[in-house]
């Protein structure tokens, strides 16, 4: 059944006990995915979420001759020795921003890219201007036309160079470094962002023989080399999954326990959780989260680069904050605008206003039940554990934005007592 005509229908308003496991980063995963271009043999990528994003890129990557071979559920095998740089189909590129990789890595595999301007969440502007600096700058030529970017080099090769990232860009870093890896000579990008997901994408690389060091800090070296190989690589726990899980168990009362996450990854979220007089237990790979029936404390929070608070937890932390005793304020510093979450809240008792970048929450005793729609990814897990939070019966549209991101997000939640379940519109009207 095609999901984007579901509707997820939630009874919310208990606290919920258990265990989730956190599935693999899709900000890594899709980044790594469309790497693996840059080397001829093949590559195993484990612990892939099978998610739309991950599935949309490896689609993408059939449709440039690419072998994709599926081992089971979270672990592919991809052969891009006969991949060649022909148009991967617009309507693919633009179901998501990261389809933009595509460029990076055809341009060190093939020192030319023809791709779609990518799609994804609508936060306003999205600009690629840091990328395509970037390109420029290790002597490609790039053209924007008709919802293309072209990019060509003579003959064929890129050249090391110094790149200063004008503004700290995720993608911008990851697509420079992906050119970077197979030019002649060495480049240095300054201003890097500092994102996990970033690290791994190095890793990966590093792991099929690139020569990278300092991912992860503000400047990384990239030393070109000639040729990379295959691998068998493991993609690291996604963050905001674990994040989206831990809000949602102090949204909800009871007791989660989230698993197999990276708790340094997670330690501004930890940090505004305690602040917020919720009890956050570290143990290994795990982090439980407890609590009682006591009130959550009002906070303020800012979305920053890592390891700030990240920009993707913010509508989820925005649920919390609308249920948090008093004022407190949250102030996006990374999107434009990524406050449509905002009106679907009010639809359920929130009192949130909006002044700019900040917005400031007016907590209140218990949302009410509603209809109400998930406007894009992170929105829309927010959407989930309002409706989890809230007593009655809550139903989410457009809840395909949700699926492009969580793994086996109803049977986690039902695990840990949710009643929550999909329907579609031939069995939501039939109450007979
Ligand atoms: C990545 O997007 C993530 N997506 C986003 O997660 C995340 O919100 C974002 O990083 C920030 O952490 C993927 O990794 C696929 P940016 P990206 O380039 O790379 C400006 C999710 O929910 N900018 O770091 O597109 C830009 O406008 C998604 O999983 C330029 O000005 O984000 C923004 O204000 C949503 N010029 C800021 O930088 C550029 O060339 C950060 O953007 C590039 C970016």
């Amino acid at each position: 059944m095609e999901l984007s005509k579901g509707t997820i229908v939630i009874s919310g308003g208990k606290p919920l006990y258990g265990e989730i496991s956190v599935s693999g980063m899709k900000n890594a995963a899709v980044a790594i995915v469309l790497s693996t271009i840059l080397t001829e043999d093949k590559c195993v990528i484990e612990n892939l979420p099978d998610i739309s994003d991950v599935n949309v890129s490896l689609e993408i990557l059939r449709s440039i001759g690419v072998k994709v071979r599926r081992l089971d559920k979270n672990t592919v095998e991809i052969d891009s020795s006969v991949a060649a740089p022909c148009v991967a189909p617009f309507e693919l590129v633009n179901k998501m921003r990261a389809s933009y990789y595509l460029i990076g890595a055809e341009l060190g595999r093939f020192g030319r890219a023809f791709v779609g301007l990518p799609g994804g969440c609508d936060f306003g502007v999205r600009p690629i201007d840091q990328h395509i600096k970037g390109f420029e700058a290790l002597g490609a030529e790039v053209k924007v036309d008709g919802g293309y970017i072209e990019a060509t080099c003579a003959d064929g090769t890129l050249y090391g160079n110094s790149v200063y990232m004008d503004v700290v860009t995720v993608g911008g870093t990851i697509n420079v470094m992906l050119a970077a890896v197979k030019a002649e000579g060495i480049t240095v990008i300054e201003n890097a962002a500092h994102e996990p997901h970033i690290v791994d994408t190095a890793n990966f690389l590093n792991a099929c023989g690139a020569e990278i060091s300092g991912a992860g800090t503000d400047v990384i070296k990239i030393r070109g080399v000639k040729k990379l190989h295959g691998v068998t690589y493991t993609i690291i726990p996604d963050m905001i999954e674990a994040g989206t899980f831990m809000i949602l168990g102090a949204a909800t009362g009871g007791s989660i326990r989230v698993k197999n996450l990276i708790p340094k990854h997670m330690d501004s979220l930890t940090a505004k959780l305690s602040e917020m007089g919720v009890g956050v237990e570290e143990e290994g790979d795990a982090i439980t989260i407890t609590r009682k029936n006591e009130e959550l404390q009002h906070v303020n929070v800012k979305t920053q680069p890592y390891p700030g608070f990240p920009t993707d937890l913010h509508p989820q932390m925005g649920v919390l904050l609308s249920l948090a005793k008093g004022t407190s304020h949250l102030t996006e510093n990374i999107w434009e605008s990524r406050f449509r979450y905002v009106e679907e809240l009010k639809r359920m008792g929130a009192q949130i206003s909006v002044t700019g970048r900040t917005a400031e929450f007016t907590g209140v005793p218990s949302l009410h039940a509603a209809s109400v729609r998930a406007v894009d990814l992170r929105a829309g897990s927010a959407m989930v554990i309002a409706a989890l939070a809230t007593p009655g019966v809550t139903e989410i549209e457009e809840i395909h934005h949700i699926f492009r991101g969580y793994e086996d997000l109803i049977e986690k939640l039902t695990a840990v007592g949710a009643d929550i379940k999909v329907v579609y519109p031939e069995t939501k009207y039939n109450v007979f």
